[in-house]
C-alpha cells in the first residue's frame, strides 16, 4: 500500500478494513471512511480550517462533565438525536410520537400520589396535566409508570439550579390509576435555550442560529409488554416551534393550554383560579 492520492485513498483505506472481524463493525467503518472522505473531498478545507474542526471536537470532549454532556448537545443540535430515534422509534399506527430524551431526565426522581403539586415554590402560572394512557386499540393501561420534568416559569430545570438530591423539583413519577388516568399540578413552563455557553453554543452562532428550545413538558412513559414511549408535549403558540434548535416539534405533540374558567377541570379535578389545563393522551404499541 504505497504512493495514495486524491484519487486512491478511499479505496486502500476501505481495503484495508477486509479482515474486520465482526460485520457490523465492518459496515459501519466502511460507511464512515466513504461519508468523511466524501465530505472532505466535497469542502477541501484548509489546514487552518481542520486544526479549526479538530480543537472544537477536543473542546467539545473537555466540556463533559458529571453534569454536561457537550457531544450529545452537538448531536441534538446537528439532528443526528431526532434522526436516531425515528430510526429507533418506527411504531405502528396511532402510537404516541417520540423525541430525544435530552441532557435533564433523572431516574431517581421522587414518587408522588396522583393530583399531586410537584413544584416545590409555587412561584408561576398554575397548571393541572391530565391525560390518559391506552393501548393502540384504544384500551386503558392501568399502573403505567409516568416519569415527568420539566423547566420553570425562568426556563432552568431543577438540575441548572442545584445538584443536590433535595434540589430536585418539577419532576416525578406517578402511577395511572385502574382506568388508566393520570393528573398532577405543576407550574407552566417557559421556553429556554439549550446550554450555549461551550463549543456548541459558538458553533449555533457561527451558523446564525438560536439556541432555544420551545416551551413543552418531558414524559416517559412505560408498562410491562408495551415499548416505552420518551417525548415531549409543546405549548401550542409557543415562538420557537418552528425553529426548535433540537428539531424535536412534531405538530401531534402540541396540546393548547387552556384556561379553566371554573374550579373543576375537564376530568373532575378541583383547581384553584387561573389555572392552565394541559391535556394530552399517549398511546403505547405493544412490545413485538
Ligand atoms: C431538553 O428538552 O431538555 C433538551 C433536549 C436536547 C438538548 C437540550 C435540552
Ligand atoms: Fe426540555
Amino acid at each position: 500500500m504505497r504512493n495514495f492520492n486524491e484519487d486512491n485513498i478511499t479505496s486502500a483505506v476501505l481495503a484495508s478494513l477486509s479482515g474486520c472481524r465482526d460485520e457490523r463493525t465492518k459496515q459501519i467503518s466502511e460507511a464512515l471512511v466513504r461519508h468523511l472522505h466524501a465530505f472532505v473531498k466535497e469542502i477541501e478545507p484548509t489546514e487552518a480550517e481542520w486544526s479549526r474542526a479538530i480543537a472544537l471536537l477536543t473542546e467539545t470532549g473537555q466540556m463533559c462533565s458529571q453534569t454536561r454532556q457537550e457531544f450529545i448537545l452537538l448531536s441534538d443540535t446537528l439532528g443526528v438525536s431526532m434522526l436516531v430515534d425515528a430510526i429507533n422509534h418506527r411504531f405502528p399506527g396511532n402510537a404516541t410520537e417520540t423525541t430525544v430524551l435530552g441532557p435533564f431526565y433523572v431516574e431517581q426522581a421522587r414518587d408522588f400520589e396522583l393530583g399531586a403539586h410537584i413544584a416545590s415554590a409555587q412561584d408561576g402560572t398554575p397548571m393541572i396535566v391530565e391525560g390518559n394512557v391506552r393501548d393502540s386499540r384504544g384500551e386503558p393501561i392501568a399502573g403505567a409508570l409516568i416519569e415527568t420534568w420539566h423547566a420553570d416559569d425562568h426556563g432552568l430545570y431543577d438540575v441548572q439550579r442545584g445538584t443536590d438530591k433535595s434540589a430536585l423539583n418539577l419532576r416525578a413519577r406517578l402511577r395511572t390509576d385502574e382506568a388508566g388516568r393520570f393528573w398532577y399540578r405543576s407550574i407552566v413552563p417557559a421556553a429556554y435555550p439549550v446550554p450555549s455557553d461551550g463549543p456548541v453554543g459558538r458553533m449555533l452562532d457561527a451558523q446564525g442560529r438560536h439556541p432555544f428550545r420551545p416551551a413543552h413538558v418531558h414524559f416517559k412513559v412505560s408498562a410491562p409488554g408495551f415499548e416505552t414511549i420518551v417525548t415531549h408535549v409543546f405549548i401550542a403558540g409557543d415562538a420557537y416551534l418552528d425553529s426548535d434548535v433540537v428539531f424535536g416539534v412534531k405538530d401531534a405533540l402540541i396540546a393548547q393550554l387552556e384556561s379553566i374558567e371554573g374550579r373543576m377541570s375537564p376530568a373532575g379535578h378541583a383547581v384553584e383560579p387561573a389555572t392552565a389545563l394541559l391535556a394530552y393522551d399517549f398511546v403505547l404499541p405493544r412490545q413485538r
